[in-house]
């Protein structure tokens, strides 16, 4: 890429990337650990339980995670602690300040893949957004430290908004291709949900998995010739406290602390399910129509991995019929939830089959509540 090169403030989607860490735990084994948990306290707390001081916990069951939810395995960056049902948290070895941080290493990795399929100069990039919806730290930004790891010469910064990171950081990043403040920017999304995932919950213990992605959003003029036009995109927030995350410079709970459950991860999943699948759907169906798009015509939807019933029910209403898995692919059962990371995984695992001209939507949701959708119509 040259300087001279004439920017057309078009955005596109050059590439992605994907880090999956090695461990996995399927339902089996994270079931067999929590009812084990099950099993000591009730039985430490036999006395209080038979004096109805204190209610006695319920077993999990591989059966219900999977017919609920569609989840069967998750990838985790710390299995042992996790099923171990005295810790039941992910640990590792604390990294010093000249260490790389954890979600910088397994960022970087997500975004030399992305750049190396794009055949992109890390000169050439401008930008880095760490989107994500569980930050290792405040600050210094984990962009800057995965900018300066990669050798990028230009800024970053970290922006969360939950589930929907990823889909708000392709946006940004189209808008500075749009107001040619860039032309190429990195948009990483890694995220270790264990961290503050409640392993000791029987309603949520199943829900996520770690992951890293990342994907490169740059000018049309110094694209690859085969990329994805981003034909438009739109944002949507909701105020709701239906999945909340109270964990804050504020306080300074344990996570392991009796009683401090909201410092993790808590939702009403039933009404989440409820209440986001019509908002989602409807700001689908009513962008597209902005954008002279017809939403039963689209060949794909890479849609948020967290229910897979959501995920049909939202495709219906978008499409007419019910979607088989070409129309709409599902990670979710051996990814699990991976917040942010999900509807880009499916995008990277299921998008190459596609054919020039085709136009597909990748579609986030979650809390806050969130939602974003980007539509894409491949060039090849
Ligand atoms: N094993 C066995 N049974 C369980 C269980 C488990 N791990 N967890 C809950 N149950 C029981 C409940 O106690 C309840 O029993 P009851 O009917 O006797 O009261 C029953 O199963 C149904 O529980 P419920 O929580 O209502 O299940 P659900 O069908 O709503 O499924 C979710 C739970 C979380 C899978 C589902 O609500 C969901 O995915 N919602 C969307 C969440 C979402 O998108 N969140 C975004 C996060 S970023």
């Amino acid at each position: 890429m040259t300087n001279n090169t004439e920017l057309t403030g078009r955005p596109v989607i050059s590439s992605t990337g994907l880090f999956t860490p090695s461990e996995t735990i399927t339902n089996e084994e994270l079931v067999d650990s929590f009812n084990r948990y099950v099993e000591l306290f009730n039985t430490e707390n036999a006395e209080a339980i038979a004096a109805g001081e204190v209610e006695a916990l319920q077993p999990s069951s591989v059966e219900f995670i999977e017919k609920a939810s569609g989840i069967k395995a998750r990838h985790v960056m710390a299995k042992e602690p996790i099923l171990n049902p005295e810790i039941m948290v992910p640990r590792w070895d604390e990294r010093s300040d000249d260490q790389l941080s954890m979600m910088a290493e397994i960022g970087v990795i997500a975004a030399r893949q992305a750049l190396e399929r794009a055949g992109r100069d890390v000169a050439d990039v401008d930008a880095v957004l760490c989107a994500a919806s569980n930050m290792e730290r405040p600050y210094p930004a984990m962009a800057i430290e995965i900018q300066q790891e990669l050798g990028i010469d230009g800024f970053g910064f970290d922006m969360n908004v939950a589930c929907s990171s990823a889909t708000f950081g392709i946006q940004t990043a189209a808008d500075y291709i749009r107001s040619g403040n860039a032309k190429s920017v990195l948009v990483v999304s890694p995220e270790i949900t264990s961290g503050h995932l409640n392993w000791r919950d029987r309603d949520s213990h199943f829900i996520f998995g770690d992951v890293a992605t990342a994907v490169l959003v740059e000018d049309a003029a110094v694209a690859p010739a085969e990329h994805w036009d981003i034909l438009g995109t739109k944002l949507k927030t909701v105020f709701s406290n239906n999945i909340r995350n109270n964990f804050g410079f504020l306080n300074r709970a344990s996570p392991e602390g009796e009683g401090k459950k909201d410092k993790l991860f808590v939702q009403e999943g039933r009404k989440v399910f409820k209440e986001v699948v019509p908002m989602v759907a409807e700001m689908i169906v009513t962008e597209a129509e902005k954008l002279g798009i017809d939403p039963q015509g689209l060949r794909r939807l890479w849609l948020h991995q967290a229910n897979a019933g959501m995920n049909r029910l939202i495709a219906q209403r978008v499409l007419g019929h019910e979607a088989n898995p070409d129309e709409s692919p599902t990670v979710l059962d051996t990814y699990a939830n991976t917040s942010s990371a999900g509807s880009i995984i499916a995008f990277h695992q299921h998008s190459e089959d596609l054919v020039g001209g085709d136009t597909g939507l990748i579609c986030s949701f979650g809390a806050g509540y969130s939602a974003g959708a980007v539509f894409v119509r491949k060039v090849a």
